[in-house]
């Protein structure tokens, strides 16, 4: 059996580690893995690649940065011809990128059956592009991966049948047990202890300059009472530039590899993100995290897990800010299948013999 697995953007990699090793343990699966080359900076990739233990990938398709339309038309154009000439007979896609509907979509007009992992997750924000890529994998995949509850219940809303759908937890939190002791091990860095991390992306928080503006002196705000430590995504440090804003008074950081992003979020008084997957990574690391969103496809981090939904309200984020100084953070619990064992549940079912 062959398996080929799609990646492209940089949450993708903490997702493909655990399925690309737990796979491995078949004798009879062969691996075939894509980049799409969505991201291409070291820091967004080749570093993850090291850090994670995955394998160099057979093909890069290099596709790199445009718009939604062209990065999207590319990785199809370009990865159309790897299919036809690697005949997987399954290809696994990961999250909600432009690379996993990219991806997608050429399967299924191929006839290659597709997986989705990470399968179900919905904001119910169509303006996010995200979501959009969210609606329509799960539409074309003909095997859908979930990490909780939620997403079976979207699903058959849908009305994907259920006999598609696995629920097998969250393959992110595989790689954060994996390498949590490797985070564990990293210094301080010479940070204090009531430090807040910053993450921030998303183009509803940074494309227009008055959002960003208005978050950033929120944030100055913060690192008056508590140290502000920001891995600046590229996006947002084009954006920065291009709208003349000094961030100089926080402490801005080149974005951080893996295991040393997980010791930064283990140590944090709060993280202040606009990111799905950090939702997902404080909850089970029970540290308090503020949402820079006014809804999230990962609903289970706010019902069982430490995420509160600030939206771009500057008041909310100084509010709940406080109450986590006061030591009055929101207390949460794990989410039932976030165990660690989500790639080999993945595994066991591919592995299967086929019924045809
Ligand atoms: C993508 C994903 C998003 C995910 C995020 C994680 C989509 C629609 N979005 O958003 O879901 O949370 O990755 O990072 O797929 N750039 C670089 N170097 C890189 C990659 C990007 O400088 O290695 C810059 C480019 O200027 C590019 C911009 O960042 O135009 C945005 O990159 P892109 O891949 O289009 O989307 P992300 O915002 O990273």
């Amino acid at each position: 059996m062959h398996i080929l697995h799609v990646v492209g953007a940089r949450p993708n990699l903490m997702k493909v580690a655990p399925v690309l090793d737990a796979l491995a343990a078949y004798p009879h699966v062969r691996q075939t893995l894509i980049h799409s080359g969505q991201h291409y900076d070291t820091n967004m990739s080749d570093v993850f690649f090291q850090q994670l233990r995955i394998p160099a990938p057979d093909v890069n398709l290099e596709v790199g940065s445009g718009s939604h339309a062209r990065q999207t038309a590319d990785i199809m154009t370009r990865f159309e011809p790897v299919v036809l000439e690697r005949k997987p007979d399954m290809v696994l896609v990961y999250g909600d990128v432009n690379s996993t509907v990219a991806a997608a979509l050429v399967c299924s007009k191929l006839r290659i059956p597709v997986g989705h992992v990470e399968a179900g997750l919905r904001s119910f924000d169509r303006t996010m592009p995200e979501e959009i890529n969210r609606l329509l994998t799960d539409q074309l995949a003909d095997i859908l991966f979930t990490p909780s509850e939620d997403g079976d219940t979207n699903l058959a809303r849908e009305g994907i049948a259920p006999g598609k759908v696995h629920r097998v937890g969250n393959v992110m939190i595989d790689s954060l047990i994996r390498l949590l002791p490797a985070a564990r091990e990293k210094r301080q860095n010479g940070l204090p202890d009531n430090y807040v991390l910053v993450t921030l992306h998303r183009p509803a928080n940074v494309d227009d300059d008055r959002v960003l503006k208005g978050i950033l002196g929120c944030l100055l705000e913060v690192n008056s009472r508590a140290q502000v430590v920001f891995p600046v995504h590229p996006r947002t440090q084009q954006r920065i530039k291009d709208f003349g804003i000094d961030a100089g008074k926080l402490t801005l950081l080149e974005p951080q590899p893996y295991i040393e992003f997980l010791a930064l979020q283990r140590r944090a008084k709060a993280v202040v993100t606009d990111s799905g997957g950090i939702q997902e990574e404080t909850t089970y690391l029970n540290v308090p995290c503020l949402t820079l969103r006014d809804n999230t496809e990962r609903p289970i981090t706010v019902t069982m897990g430490t995420n509160i939904l600030v939206g771009q309200d500057g008041a909310k984020l100084r509010a709940e800010f406080a109450k986590i100084l006061e030591g009055k953070a929101k207390q949460g619990s794990i989410p039932p299948l976030w165990d660690g064992k989500a790639g080999e549940r993945i595994a066991a079912i591919l592995s299967r013999p086929s019924k045809s």
